[in-house]
């Protein structure tokens, strides 16, 4: 039995009718925060079951493709980031790559022009799935409980369906055009008529590449009759993955990046997602001006963190690469004396323009979809995992005869130097398209010591917002004292270099503090939610508390 700290208050009102509520208990014995009720009900039955934190984040990965198929996936990718009771760190990449027969201006036109949407839907946009490697891959290591009970209850979710949210609904009639464009065989996501809420969503193909995983794993997908179907649909919509490319596809353990901002290890990705690095730099710059002082939202405090996005995105456009293919100067850009130095050029009076913010010299919206969640086991290991197709429902195409989305994760490559991807981010040679290669990512999965002890799970999903939803969620515990549920709930504001605007959340900033900052020349540009963050703190009493995101239908449960 979970030792209950609290009394339980069901938060109403989220969006997401019953099922978007948030737990505001504490728990002993661990917790799973994630984007579905029905994931995070997988994840917390794995744990009970004594499974660990990594078999449930495989149970729960798997579960999250069946019920939360806008961005849960065996089809994407993601990152996952590990902490032993003991305090061992570790990362695995399972981030999807371009194929062999990818090249630098597959998505240009003749005069040398991004076709934006090649990149975005279709067969070319996929590059090569990593989540079903990185699950084996993770298990392998760390995993105790057996790899086809983890499956199971994913192949159950699919085989006997679940009630889809309100949310969903909603998603599922807007996308209906583009699955009937992109999928002309049908698939189980479009309906005669219209989705509603409560309604039965079963995936039977799913189930069946579900069931080939759990009894083959690695061969069940990569090889046989699921990599038949991925490789027939790639002929079909013009497609450039082979079966060498599935067949050679391996997730990577790589060490984490950490740094440390005022006592507390942030423990965290390193490339190929920017997020660690660019998380890391954005607490430093701000590490010296007293934000609790001046408190949460106020201009001072808004305007000191803009200020460091500005010149920490800039240097995640040119610097910032999959390190198997570029030397990215990981370690310069998190320098103190750097940081410093890039803080220098700001002004109180006057924002900089970001015109002239360029990259430091190294010597040496809403409808964006990802998926994270969080987990700490009874014993006190943690995982972090941030997961995506890139786009809702990645490329819009469903797999015949497989039953699962692929991703649309090629946009995340710089398509041109200079020419924004679907969140705005620019890059250039570092994050060129090139065979084999990873694309550059935001996703941030994070871990938080505080004295050699566990202290924060972290993540988001959000395309350019992931980096300072983070970092915001962080700040608001750290300098802000307030409790998980508080620090996800807080409204969101985000800058990334290029375009020169500040994206609120209504209500995030009060009218005398955007008038202040309007007045030394900040565009504030009012934006719908920012970011869905799930995560858990541990209390200095022992206790986890949840944080999940009103934003959606998430939720935190534990024991
Ligand atoms: O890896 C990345 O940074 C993007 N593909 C993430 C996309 C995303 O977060 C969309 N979500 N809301």
């Amino acid at each position: 039995m979970g030792f209950v700290l609290v009394s339980a208050i069901w938060i109403s009102g989220c969006a997401g009718g019953q099922l978007g509520k948030q737990n505001s208990e504490e728990y002993r014995n661990g917790m799973v925060v994630s984007a579905s009720p029905d994931a995070s009900k997988v994840g917390l039955d794995i744990l009970k079951k004594g499974g660990n934190a990594v078999d449930a984040a495989v149970a729960v990965q798997f579960a999250l493709a069946v019920v939360y198929p806008n961005a849960g996936n065996i089809g994407g990718g993601g990152f996952l980031v590990y902490r032993s009771a003991e305090g061992e760190t570790n990362t695995l990449d399972f981030r999807e790559k371009a194929g062999a027969a990818a090249s630098r201006n597959m998505y240009l036109d003749s005069t040398g022009q991004p076709i934006v949407d090649k990149s975005l839907y279709g067969q070319l946009a996929a590059g090569v799935p990593g989540s079903v490697a990185g699950m084996i891959t993770a298990h392998e290591k760390y995993g105790k409980l057996k790899w086809a009970d983890l499956l199971e209850p994913a192949v159950q979710l699919a085989r006997k369906g679940f009630a889809i949210t309100a949310r969903q609904a909603a998603e599922l009639n807007d996308l209906r055009d583009k699955f009937v464009q992109f999928n002309p065989f049908g698939t189980a996501l479009i309906k005669e008529g219209q989705w509603a809420k409560g309604d039965l969503l079963t995936q039977s193909e799913l189930a069946n590449t579900l069931e080939q995983i759990r009894d083959k794993g690695r061969a069940g997908f990569y090889e046989g009759a699921v990599a038949d179907s991925l490789l027939l649909e790639m002929k079909r919509g013009g497609g450039i993955l082979t079966k060498e490319d599935l067949k050679n596809y391996q997730a990577v353990w790589r060490n984490a990046v950490t740094g440390t901002y005022k006592g507390y290890r942030i423990i965290t990705m390193p490339p190929p997602s920017s997020g660690g690095i660019a998380l890391i730099q954005l607490l430093k710059s701000v590490a010296p001006y007293p934000l609790r002082k001046w408190g949460n939202h106020a201009d001072s405090t808004v305007q000191v963190m803009v200020e460091a996005e500005r010149r920490v995105y800039a240097d995640r456009a040119t610097h910032l690469g999959d390190p198997d293919f570029y030397a990215v100067p990981g370690k310069e850009l998190m320098e103190d004396d750097y940081i410093r130095s890039r803080m220098k050029t700001f002004s109180w009076s006057k924002a900089t323009a970001s015109a002239v913010v360029k990259a430091g010299g190294i010597k040496g919206k809403e409808h964006e979809e990802t998926t994270h969640f969080s987990i700490v086991d009874k014993a006190g290991n943690a995982v972090s995992v941030t997961t995506t197709l890139n786009g809702s429902y990645g490329a819009a195409v469903v797999v015949k005869g497989a039953g699962f989305l692929l991703n649309n994760e090629m946009d995340d490559f710089s398509v041109k130097p200079g020419s924004p991807n679907m969140y705005g981010l620019v890059g250039g040679e570092a994050n060129a398209i090139a065979p084999g290669k990873r694309m550059l990512s935001s996703m941030t999965p994070t871990i938080i010591e505080k004295d050699r002890k566990l202290f924060m799970v972290v993540g988001t999903p959000g395309g350019s917002t992931i980096i300072t939803s983070v970092f915001q969620t962080i700040l608001n515990v750290i300098e802000f004292d307030q409790n998980m549920q508080q620090a996800v709930t807080s409204k969101r504001f985000h800058h990334q270099w290029l375009p020169d605007e500040v994206y609120i959340e209504e209500g995030a900033l009060d009218s005398l503090n955007q008038s202040r900052l309007k007045s030394r020349g900040y565009i504030l540009t009012p934006r719908g939610p920012i970011g869905r963050v799930d995560a858990i703190l541990k209390t200095k009493w022992g206790y986890y508390q949840g944080g999940a995101d009103p934003r959606g239908d998430d939720l935190s449960l534990g024991w």
